[in-house]
């Protein structure tokens, strides 16, 4: 099948990469030409395990272009897909100006039948504005062409995208047209073997499920936080009580770790989004306000104990940070619980020295060269001179690190960890202080 792909981000390249590996043939647009020269030449924008030789494959064998000919883009794909990016607004509503620039787009060259994807995070009544807007298009041109606009929201994690879309454990359309219904069935066969997870359903509802689903998973942890919190104060500790809710089938082990809060372009995004189509619709949303207060005052915990541990002076001090991505696997700082922790650091007269496996380069996008922050390409290395080591991602490689050699390389022998990685006996047997969260010191 012939299938368009607007926006080579993160989901359009997945998407587009996946789609053509089962043999379709598949094109990705997008408006930066400095992106699709890279593409182009055998480069990948995003870190992604797995991406890079999936493009490469499907380049080579011809079923997989890039470009910016939007007017191609249109002409090519009984499947237009719009996958570009969905930027919260200043009021944390999702902005739709791309979505709809692409809508125009299809609208002015459209010249036969087409599906139109939804594929971005896009509020309740996106698919009926993309409608709207290609209709009015359209009627500037003086034509009428049949087209129907689905709503297909994507549920790729970060670091195991390829395998989420290859293996997904549903496929949300929403289409109020069945013929239109049977066309999806066939373009995701491949992906929908074994038993039927093809989930159909109206178009607001399959739009609403995307929110759902991301809120629903932020609620567990911010539920553990707030938690982990009350369990530190209370003399639990929170890891027996994970363990001891998990095995619950109803509740369930995953999702429920605690940590130094939420990060990632999705969670704080879609969450805040969804509580502003709440309020938009007269509606209070207490408990995604609630959601998004837990996680904002989590973000600032680290910083809280650090500075509590060293009375409130910091001035001078150097902190090792091991993880800046807001999760392992990937080099995306958006919203990252690091972000907030060196900017507080800083602020309080601390200097930063940070080591993660791939996000250097990303923290050096951000925030440039700075003397405040020495980035490092070797953990060890992070810890020389430094007043404790403060452990923010959970990276596979960070899990048994010599204990020992952390105490002699730091100038004051404290690990501050965001991510409970560590059994309390381990650590303070190699004399160092062992500071996490919702357990005892
Ligand atoms: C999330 C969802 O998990 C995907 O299903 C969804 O498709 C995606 O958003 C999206 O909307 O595009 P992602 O943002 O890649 O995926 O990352 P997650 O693995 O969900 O992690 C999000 C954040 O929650 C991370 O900062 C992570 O550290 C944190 N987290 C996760 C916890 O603090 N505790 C947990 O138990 C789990």
């Amino acid at each position: 099948m012939d299938i368009t792909i607007f926006g080579s981000g993160y989901v359009g390249l997945v998407t587009g990469a996946c789609l053509a590996e089962v043999g379709n043939h598949v094109l990705c647009i997008d408006v930066d030409q400095s992106k699709i020269d890279l593409l182009n030449s055998g480069g990948v924008p995003i870190y992604e395990p797995g991406l890079d030789t999936l493009i490469a494959k499907n380049r080579a064998a011809g079923r997989l272009t890039f470009s910016t000919d939007a007017v191609a883009g249109v002409h090519h794909g009984l499947f237009q897909f719009i996958a570009v990016g969905t930027p919260p607004d200043e009021d944390g509503s999702a902005d739709l100006q791309y979505v709809l620039a692409v809508a125009k787009t299809i609208g002015q060259h459209l010249t036969q039948y087409r599906i139109i994807v939804d594929k971005s995070t896009v509020p309740v009544g996106t698919a009926d504005r993309v409608q709207q807007t290609i209709n009015d298009t359209l009627a500037a041109r003086g034509m009428s062409i049949e087209f129907d606009v689905v709503s297909n929201p994507e549920f790729l994690k970060e670091g195991a995208a390829i395998e989420d879309f290859m293996r997904p454990d549903r496929i949300v359309i929403g289409t109020d047209n069945p013929r239109t219904a049977e066309l999806l069935r066939a373009l995701y066969a491949p992906f929908n073997r074994n038993r039927d997870r093809l989930v159909l359903m109206d178009i607001r509802s399959a739009e609403l499920t995307k929110y759902a689903a991301n809120a629903m998973l932020a609620t567990k942890i911010s539920f553990m936080n707030e938690l982990s919190n009350i369990a530190e104060a209370v003399g639990a500790d929170i890891e027996m009580v994970r363990v001891g809710i998990g095995s619950d089938p109803r509740i369930g082990y995953q999702f429920i770790y605690p940590g130094c809060g939420y990060g990632g372009s999705c969670f704080p995004k879609d969450v805040r989004a969804l509580a502003r189509t709440a309020t938009g619709i007269g509606y209070q949303p207490q408990l995604l306000q609630a959601v998004e207060d837990v996680n904002d005052r989590q973000k600032e915990l680290l910083f809280a104990k650090i500075d509590q541990y060293f009375n409130h002076a910091l001035t001078g001090k150097t902190f090792a940070i091991w993880g800046l991505s807001f999760k392992p696997n990937t080099d995306d700082m958006r919203e990252a619980a690091s972000r907030r922790l060196m900017e507080q650091l800083w602020q309080a007269g601390a200097i930063v020295r940070a080591f993660d496996p791939v996000a250097t380069h990303e923290a050096r996008r951000i925030y440039g060269e700075r003397p405040e922050l020495i980035l490092m390409d070797d953990p060890m290395e992070a810890l020389e001179g430094a007043d404790g080591l403060i452990i923010v991602t959970e990276w596979s490689q960070f899990r048994s690190p010599d204990f020992t050699a952390i105490r002699v390389a730091l100038r004051t022998p404290v690990l501050f960890d965001g991510r409970n990685l560590f059994d309390y006996k381990h650590v303070t047997t190699a004399g160092l202080t062992y500071v996490s969260i919702g357990r005892q010191l």
